[in-house]
């Protein structure tokens, strides 16, 4: 009886192991291991035949060989969840990678779990403030919602990430929890550092499964953390804020395994199940009447293709899309946050209230003008413009300076004290630039500051304001010239031709549109 749950290596290719077991077949998720210890960890996810099972390994399989002997666990993947989690960092077995000793107090739950039914989900719409003005503005979280942060690589995903928990932790009753898929393992190790640092720890959870992980490990370590964040939800009845970087690792792991299963490639080779497996992830994030679960994500998007597979499927489960763009980036427009193409189902007038909304329509529509001027403007020069569209320009461009934000946990390296701005004054300073209120101030007073008021402190209305600018690291510095110098600049520019390129983008974006 006791051999029932034993069986022989079939084959090894890689991380995917056949298994032969004569009495018993393992169900599929059950989880066998080998080697020494049992340090191999397979997990079932096709059953050959009525002898031979498919698995996929969660750990490296370096000295499994055929014939060798493998034990059927008689259970799924499982992690500890309880109390005793709190404050502590774990992998994708629930093992503590924090040095500080075994957890206690815990309870050891499977990570497959269906998503709550239909009939136990809430919903409220709530805002949820994350004190960075142009989400705030223009793209408002929802309370248990989801949002996305898209955008190519090294674009600020993760900056932008950190610094929503540094803002929102402080003032999140309920259990964050923070899951690290595919990136770098140095970034997991420094936000622990960092949320021990500044004393939240407490009431957080880490789980890795880093790009060192073979991909069995990373495909599973968001389920991990879902079965620690249904748990708070579930049995402590309260709100989970769950932190994802990044989303497309799990999708791109789910890839690899389907690879390795041998299953058929689809479009651009992702696995022909990516909409399933994303979707039995993204719908067990879900609100009931116990408890909420908001969950912010980074999602790489491939080459900067937003039409790529996974960045299109991952859009359609979330309520907010952050998209950052490459080109702010470039300019030194931190947050890089495009606003024309990032958007909220939680920016109606029923929600925010009609001044809010109304402010942000405005501002929407004042920023694609100037979207739209930028080529006439390139090919014709400033002054081809109407006063009015000038004017358009003018305030666009005040608004694009006044959404860049100083970060906490950029401080460091741009060598700006981080800033935390409350939605009012947010949109008092956006109503302000509407008004024309700063239509005399140069651009650089509203560049990286905090409540439009520090505009006036840094500079004097129609002032030269080559000091007012930081010394940042970001290109943008050759960005806000003289406003009495920029006009002459804006004509001494030679008109672009197309396929000419006669100064570098950067500079160009920043002369040639002042007015
Ligand atoms: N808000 C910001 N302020 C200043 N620099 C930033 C900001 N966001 C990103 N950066 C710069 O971009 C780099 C890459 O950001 P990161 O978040 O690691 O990119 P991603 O996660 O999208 O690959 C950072 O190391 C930093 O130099
Ligand atoms: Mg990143």
């Amino acid at each position: 009886m006791a051999n029932a749950s034993i069986g022989s290596v079939v084959s090894v290719r890689g991380s995917v192991i056949d298994v032969r077991f004569e009495e018993h077949l393992p169900p599929i998720y059950s989880l066998l291991r080998a080697g020494n210890d049992g340090r191999i960890v397979i997990e079932v996810l096709a059953q050959l035949d009525s002898h031979r099972v498919r698995g996929i390994a969660l750990t490296p399989t370096q000295g499994l060989a055929r014939g060798a002997v493998v034990e059927d666990t008689g259970g799924p993947l499982k992690v500890p969840v309880g109390k005793g989690i709190l404050s502590r960092m774990f992998d994708v077995f629930g093992n503590a990678l924090d040095r500080e000793g075994e957890v206690s107090d815990v309870e050891w739950r499977t990570v497959h779990r269906a998503p709550p039914p239909l009939s136990r989900r809430s919903t409220k719409s709530e805002v949820f403030e994350t004190g960075i003005k142009v989400i705030d503005v223009l793209m408002p979280l929802e309370r248990g919602g989801k949002a996305g942060l898209f955008g190519g690589a090294g674009v600020g995903k993760t900056v932008l990430l950190t610094e929503m928990i540094h803002n929102m932790i402080g003032h999140h009753e309920g259990v964050s929890l923070f899951c690290g898929i595919g990136e770098r393992c140095r970034e997991g190790e420094e936000l622990y550092r960092e949320m021990k640092a500044a004393g939240v720890l407490p009431h957080m959870v880490m789980v890795f499964g880093q790009m060192n992980e073979p991909p069995g490990a990373r495909f599973r370590v968001g389920h991990a953390a879902l079965a620690m964040a249904e748990y708070f939800r579930d049995e402590e009845h309260r709100d989970v804020l769950l932190l994802i970087d990044n989303i497309f690792r799990f999708i791109q792991a789910g890839m690899e395994v389907s690879g390795l299963m041998g299953q058929m490639p689809s479009r651009l080779g992702y696995q022909p199940t990516m909409s399933t497996e994303l979707s039995r992830l993204e719908e067990r994030i879900a609100n009931t009447d116990t408890g909420a679960i908001t969950s912010i994500q980074a999602v790489y998007v491939p080459a900067d293709d937003f039409t790529d597979p996974a960045a299109v499927h991952t859009f359609s489960h979330l309520s907010a899309s952050i998209v950052l763009s490459r080109k702010r980036a470039s300019e030194g427009l931190y947050p890089a946050i495009d606003p024309l193409q990032s958007n909220s189902k939680m920016a109606t007038p029923g929600i925010v209230g009609a001044r809010h909304y109304n402010l942000a329509l405005e501002i929407r529509r004042t920023l694609a003008q100037y979207a739209q001027l930028k080529d006439i403007i390139a090919m014709l020069g400033l002054e081809q413009l109407s006063p009015e569209d000038r004017n358009v320009v003018a305030r666009a461009r005040r608004l694009e300076r006044f959404f860049t934000q100083p970060f906490f946990t950029t401080e460091q390296f741009t060598g700006l004290k981080g800033k935390l701005v409350s939605l009012k004054d947010a949109l008092d300073g956006c109503e302000r630039i509407l008004r024309d209120e700063f239509k005399d101030y140069p651009e650089s007073a509203l560049y990286m500051i905090g409540a439009i008021d520090e505009a006036k402190g840094k500079a004097k209305p129609g002032q030269p304001s080559t000091s007012a600018e930081p010394t940042s690291t970001s290109e943008a510095k050759a960005d806000p010239k003289p406003a009495a110098d920029s006009n002459r600049n804006a004509k001494s520019e030679p008109h672009t031709k197309p396929g000419e390129k006669p100064r570098a983008k950067v500079q160009q974006a920043a002369d040639t549109h002042e007015p």
